[in-house]
């Protein structure tokens, strides 16, 4: 596997190896300090990033290689030149790229034609890499072995929606998605997509129009209502259909006794989550954001050292 594109290209060992690097650079930041030395990786985003950006940056610094972030509007590409000639002159320069945009397809595109790994910061689908650092939270909080528990993402049908469902698939984990009805629900492709990998994989997947149906989960998932590129203009709309899947104290209280709240952040308080709930003790979004380090080192050593 050269690139990560998306999280649905992932198995179930290639998730396992990642991780266990993960657990070693969260342990030791510099244990393979000379992994890029003399070495650069392009970070190309066109949409904002605290977290992403951040990790990354430190990631490559951790690996002994050199950032260099290219904001959206700085390269050719806005001026017509295509993605596959952008893909093949970063190559030369850079040892990876990792790139945050609205279209899938066009991180798909960059992957085609980069020689070098291209890996997905975020699209419009798919946080591939967010996905790995809340699963390293879930191990450390309940330990490797997940059977008989479930977890629970609650909110708008967006990426992190899509991204629950596929890794929990791959997985094999009991995954309940809880979103309205209609526009905002999750498209059923990635439904559809999910539920192939989780009829391999022994994964349960559970899709509801039911906020109650987080009971008994053992973490429960929430994200904005208004992602980026979503359409201000929608706002209230989006508000008002999302609101009764707010994660609120009544709302933790359905869960299990050791549920933990997740959310990859930004986080909006009083909107889909309560302050006294991401602020309480059962959260551990600082925890994910942590992890959104060690977990960037981990692909980045893998895939520049010929694949994981
Ligand atoms: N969770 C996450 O991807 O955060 P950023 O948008 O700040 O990178
Ligand atoms: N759904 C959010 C996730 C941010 C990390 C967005 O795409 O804006």
């Amino acid at each position: 596997m050269k690139d990560l594109l998306r999280t649905e290209h992932l198995s179930c060992s290639q998730v396992e190896t990642l991780l266990a690097t993960a657990r070693d650079f969260s342990k030791d930041p510099l244990s393979a300090s000379t992994a890029l030395a003399n070495r650069t990786v392009a970070i190309y985003m066109t949409k904002p990033s605290t977290r992403t950006r951040l990790a990354s940056e430190s990631a490559v610094a951790h690996l002994g290689g050199t950032p260099i972030f290219i904001r959206g509007d700085e390269l050719q590409i806005g001026r017509g030149e295509t993605i596959s000639d952008t893909a093949r002159v970063i190559s030369q320069f850079a040892a990876a790229l990792i790139v945050r945009t609205f279209k899938q397809s066009d991180v798909d595109q960059l992957g085609e034609a980069a020689s070098i790994p291209v890996i997905n910061g975020l699209t419009d689908d798919d946080h591939p890499t967010q996905l790995l650092a809340d699963w390293m939270v879930l191990n450390e909080k309940f330990g490797e072995n997940l059977t008989g528990r479930k977890f629970a993402y609650i909110g708008d049908g967006n990426n992190m929606a899509n991204t629950w469902l596929t890794l929990g698939a791959i997985m094999g984990a009991h995954i309940v998605v809880a979103t309205p009805s209609g526009k905002f629900a999750v498209k059923q492709s990635f439904i559809d997509r999910a539920n192939l990998i989780a009829a391999k994989t022994g994964g349960k997947l559970e899709i509801s129009n039911d906020p109650e149906s987080v009971k008994d989960a053992s973490a429960i998932y929430t994200d904005v209502w208004l992602s980026m590129g979503d359409s201000d203009a929608e706002k209230a709309e989006r508000v008002k259909a999302l609101t009764p899947f707010a994660v609120t104290p009544k709302l933790m209280s359905l869960a299990t006794k050791d549920a933990i709240f997740m959310h990859c952040l930004p986080a909006h308080r009083g909107a889909e989550v309560s302050a006294e709930v991401i602020d309480g003790n059962q959260s551990v979004v600082w925890q994910q954001a942590f992890h959104r380090r060690t977990t960037i080192q981990s692909i980045l050593y893998h895939l520049t050292r010929g694949g994981i």
